[in-house]
């Protein structure tokens, strides 16, 4: 039966293993061995430079499948994509520096790279290389950029190198990189990650920007990641993802349909044309309360002295997306609270007022988190009273969590 206790961990799961050329090349085989052993159906695709350190028929002994070289083979099926797409997750072990650096930038030059381009599945890499190669401000930025995408670095490794050099670089033990493999699974969640297939999701990012006159503008510190890393997994996750994005330098994830706004008026109207047509609205922007009344037509000038600037109030999008929603169980409001004392006491009474389902709390009082940096620690309310704490963690995994209590709330909103 499938599934019961005694089947292999992976039996039936299709991994995707591309071997790279490093000389830890030779350890894949015992990789591969371990795939095996599990129950998996090992794919594996050998780069050329893989090829100069171990051959495919080692890799076709252990597998009982054919390896894959050349992206020119059998180009009539469509090698790469048929790889991509059959697989439930890939790993690449070892991975070079030059791997890192093709995957980080979307090169797609031979199988291996082509097929990842076309995979949508979890990715763990195992890098492999020289300690000066590892350390370099290239390789950093490319594993920075790669993680931020959610693949999955393990390693490497600190330990003897090729020509007796040591220190980090050493590619992770196959029995680590298979752990990391079992733990990319299990993460992607019983719907194999897709928990949020056929659902709209719309998500507001930024922070938007209120014209004072035609060079300056009232602004504030959101840099927008926490939006966009929620639209990024939301769209990972099998939802057809909307963002409406305040002014930011942050690239549009895969995916995604965007709509550029710059103040909260903008954002205000784009966001009410859609809400009949969406399923849940994450509202992670930071929208200006107030714009200044009049923007000058022409640039302020220093020689006639400080303006008096009026301030007006902007609309409140969540509380009127909670208002004209009214008994509607759709769609799922999801409101951002930003505070910096008696956090959860305002922040409850902010989930009442606005009329949302749950409420994201940011205490931007602590400096290691929330605006302006990479991770984020939060606390998830919800409008039944519930809890809970997402500790300091990167702003996808705090936005996976925020869409693991999505996904519970659009399966049950009749409870509410
Ligand atoms: N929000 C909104 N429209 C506004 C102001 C805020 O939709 N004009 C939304 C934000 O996107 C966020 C939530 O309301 O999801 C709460 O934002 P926050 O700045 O914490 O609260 P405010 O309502 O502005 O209250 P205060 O500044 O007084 O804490």
């Amino acid at each position: 039966m499938a599934g019961a206790p005694e089947d292999p961990p992976l039996d039936g799961t299709r991994v995707l293993l591309g071997v790279t050329g490093g000389i830890a090349a030779y350890k894949a085989a015992l990789l591969a061995r371990l795939l095996v052993q599990a129950g998996a159906r090992v794919d594996v695709v050998l780069t050329r430079g893989g090829a100069h350190f171990v051959g495919a028929a080692t890799f076709e002994g252990i597998t009982g499948r054919a390896v894959r070289g050349e992206v020119w083979e059998d180009i009539a099926s469509g090698t790469h994509v048929a790889l991509g797409r059959a697989a439930d997750v890939a790993v690449v072990y070892p991975a070079t520096a030059h791997t890192l650096a093709k995957l980080a930038h979307g090169l797609a030059d031979d199988l291996l790279s082509t097929t990842l381009l076309a995979a949508t599945c979890p990715v763990v890499l195992a890098p492999a290389m020289h300690t000066e190669m590892w350390q370099h401000p290239a390789t950093r930025a490319n594993a920075v950029v790669l993680a931020e995408r959610g693949v999955v670095l393990v390693g490497p490794d600190e330990g003897e190198l090729m020509g007796g050099d040591a220190g980090p670089g050493r590619v992770v033990e196959p029995e680590m990189a298979f752990e990391a493999v079992t733990t990319a699974l299990a993460a992607r969640g019983p719907a194999g990650g897709r928990d949020l297939a056929g659902r709209r999701v719309l998500i507001t990012a930024g922070g938007t920007r209120e014209p004072l006159d035609p060079v300056r503008y009232l602004g504030n510190r959101s840099s927008g990641r926490m939006g966009f890393a929620l639209a990024a997994v939301a769209a990972e996750r099998g939802a057809e993802v909307e963002l409406i994005a305040a002014p930011t330098e942050l690239a549009t994830p895969p995916g995604v349909t965007r709509t550029d706004v710059v103040t909260a008026r903008d954002m205000h109207t784009a966001v009410m044309a859609r809400r009949r047509a969406v399923d849940v609205i994450v509202k992670a922007a930071a929208v200006a309360d107030f714009r200044p009344e009049q923007a000058a037509p022409g640039k302020l000038k220093k020689d006639r002295g400080a303006p008096a600037v009026t301030l007006v109030a902007n609309p409140d999008i969540l509380a009127e997306l909670g208002t004209a929603r009214g008994a509607d169980p759709r769609p799922v409001l999801v409101g951002f609270a930003a505070e910096t004392d008696a956090v959860e006491e305002h922040a409850r009474a902010k989930l009442a007022a606005k009329g949302a389902d749950l409420l994201v709390v940011n205490d931007v009082s602590a400096t290691d988190a929330g605006f302006e940096v990479e991770d984020n620690r939060v606390l998830l309310l919800d409008r039944r009273g519930g809890r809970a704490e997402v500790a300091l963690a990167s702003k996808r995994t705090v936005a996976e969590r925020i869409l693991d209590a999505v996904v519970v709330w659009l399966d049950a909103p009749e409870q509410g």
